[in-house]
């Protein structure tokens, strides 16, 4: 059988071609441009968020979190990367977590219950053609007046009125509040 064994010589052929020309994604410059992703909207969002509480209390803050959050995670969702911040007690119900996101929110709980620190924990994995990232965010004390468990009446009335369905109150200082999940399409072979 000539023929058969032309065509198995070529899909070897054909194979190892491709192989030689698929580059494997490098894991480690894409997790350290996840974190760069992450620090650029968290220090964008904070800077937004504390000159907008300076001028206009928190009332205005909160405006600025609903216009500005989106938009600085869209900004940087360029090039096939996708940056964004969830939990699964969200204030915004886009914000809900994924089946992954979940999981790595899971895994940040167990171990705050364990007490085990989660500062400087990441997580990172390459699934279904995407490269995909997390990072813990936490409860800190400039965080309590719109996340935590008393807040003011005229912060509770705003809030009523942008998110109806809000979830994200009733956190403590040092709560796991979400994550920053980041991802990558990776480009197919
Ligand atoms: C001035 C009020 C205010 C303060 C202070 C504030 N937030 Fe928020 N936060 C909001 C609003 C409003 C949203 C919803 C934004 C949106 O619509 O995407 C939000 C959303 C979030 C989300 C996205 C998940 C969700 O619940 O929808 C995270 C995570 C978050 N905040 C973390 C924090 C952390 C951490 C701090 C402290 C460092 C903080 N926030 C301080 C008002 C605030």
């Amino acid at each position: 059988m000539v023929t058969a064994k032309r065509v198995s010589g070529l899909l070897v052929l054909f194979s190892s071609m491709s192989y030689a020309q698929t580059t494997p994604p490098n894991i480690a410059s894409l997790e350290s441009e996840a974190v760069e992703r992450i620090a650029l909207f968290a220090n964008t969002l904070k800077s937004e968020l504390g000159e907008a509480i300076q001028q206009g209390g928190l009332v205005a803050g909160i405006d600025v979190c609903q216009m500005k959050a989106p938009a600085i995670a869209e900004s940087l969702s360029i090039n096939g990367w996708k940056v964004a911040r969830k939990s699964s007690k969200n204030r915004n119900p886009n914000n809900k977590p994924d089946g992954w996101e979940a999981e790595k929110i899971a895994e940040l709980l167990d171990m705050l219950r364990n007490s085990e620190s989660i500062e400087n924990v990441t997580f990172s994995t390459t699934r279904d053609g995407q490269f995909r990232f997390a990072k813990a965010i936490k409860v800190a004390p400039v965080c309590l007046a719109c996340h935590g468990e008393k807040i003011s009446p005229e912060v509770k009335q705003a809030l009523n009125n942008h998110y109806p369905n809000d979830l994200a109150t009733g956190y403590k200082l040092g709560d796991l509040r979400g994550i920053f999940s980041v991802s990558k399409t990776l480009e197919t072979p």
